[in-house]
């Protein structure tokens, strides 16, 4: 079975969102998730951007010892400096160059000819792998490049050094089948491309991130970029927790999976929700409040008699618990701490005793305690320590 490569961009991509600004205890809080989710590597931000986002990226590199941490860079001497200084301590340093190919970028934002990119490009990941053992190029707005352009720049970066090829489809603008088609132009046209990984990464913009990645897939990806809820710039990024069980559950047609703990998806939703404020839509697939829920009749008689026939994911896959056990002011240490190990948190007795006692002081106040009031009281119990 093939494995797909998880490469979450929730704290990069995903951060960029309007309105989202996570500060750094969030930042580490959701890192901690993704590790406990099980993605194989974290771009934990733009080390370059800001001191803020420099600091995150060093110290989550420096926490992080199961999953590859890297940073986003420009195809600058200066950006991969810094990038290094920030991600060196990491399990697995990686960097993640960029620069612009398609003909607008290049002639309008960059003001750029495509021999110069072509050329910054090599010179960028020559320095690089001077420094960083893992470098992953991505080719902006490639689903706008002119394909033997791409081609010619792919096989250029390969030749100095880049082990993972993206293939950003930066403005959302692709569709499945076309997509699908540059991944093939590309293991047409670039003699080195079976030495690399190839990697998609879609945004929204026509509702179709998560429909081009499983493209990507099906033409060669294996790794897939993306965000959870899939939160990030305009209409956001391809939401990872639905690629995920969309690979789970069409296993037969995909015939891929992912390295991904799906119990953890709910949790990882819940949180990364509660911090950048960001609501998943009730209706959304996998993490929506109603994505379990049978309304109409019909639905719920045929529920009843067999689960399968309205339901083909069941809740508990994606870590939404099956039963009806709801904590409240009765429930005991023994549910509270079943529940908080079933969101994934393996806690010393010293911290549930201290948690619940401020559960025990929310249950006063509120009639059912939910994964949400619980991860709220986790948070700020890490908080205050
Ligand atoms: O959408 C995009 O092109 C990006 C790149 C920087 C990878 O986020
Ligand atoms: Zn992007």
């Amino acid at each position: 079975m093939r494995k797909i490569n998880i490469f979450d961009t929730t704290l990069r991509d995903g951060e960029q969102s309007a309105g989202i600004n996570l500060n750094f205890s969030e930042k580490m809080e959701v890192a901690r998730q993704l590790e406990r989710l099980g993605v194989d590597i974290i771009e934990a931000g733009f080390p370059a951007s800001s001191k803020g986002d420099f600091r995150a990226v060093k110290e989550i590199a420096e926490a992080i010892r199961n999953c590859s941490v890297t940073g986003l860079s420009r195809s600058n001497m200066k950006d991969i400096d810094i990038s290094w200084d920030a991600l060196k301590g990491g399990a697995e340093p990686r960097l993640h160059l960029f620069i612009a190919t398609s003909p607008i970028h290049m002639q309008y934002k960059l003001q750029m000819t495509p021999e110069q990119v072509l050329e910054t490009a090599v010179e960028s990941v020559k320095y690089a792998a001077k420094k960083f053992p893992i470098i992953q190029f991505s080719c902006e707005d490639a689903t706008r490049s002119e394909l033997p352009f791409l081609a010619k720049i792919v096989q250029a970066v390969i030749e100095v050094g880049a082990r993972v090829i993206n293939i950003p489809d930066t403005v959302g603008y692709t569709t499945p089948k076309e997509y699908g088609q540059i991944f093939n132009y590309l293991k047409e046209n670039v003699p080195d491309i079976d030495k690399v990984i190839l990697s998609a990464h879609c945004h929204d913009d026509l509702g179709m991130a998560v429909a081009n990645s499983l493209s990507a897939i099906e033409h060669g990806a294996n790794q897939i970029e993306g965000t959870i809820n899939g939160i990030g710039e305009r209409a956001g990024n391809a939401a990872l927790e639905e690629i995920a069980v969309a690979l789970h559950i069409r296993n037969d047609y995909y015939q891929a999976k992912t390295g991904l703990n799906l119990q953890q998806i709910k949790n990882t939703s819940t949180l990364v929700s509660k911090l950048t404020g960001v609501v998943v839509p009730p209706n959304k697939a996998v993490v929506g409040k109603n994505a379990f829920a049978h309304e109409s009749g019909i639905h719920q008689d045929g529920v009843l008699k067999e689960k399968t026939t309205y339901e083909i994911i069941s809740p508990e896959l994606v870590g939404v618990p099956s039963n009806d056990l709801v904590l409240g002011k009765h429930s005991g240490r023994h549910a509270f701490r079943n529940r908080l190990e079933e969101l994934g948190y393996q806690l010393s007795t010293e911290e549930i005793n201290k948690l619940f006692v401020a559960f025990k002081e929310l249950a006063d106040k509120k009639k059912e305690i939910t994964d949400d009031d619980l991860l709220s009281l986790i948070y700020e119990e890490k908080l205050g320590s």
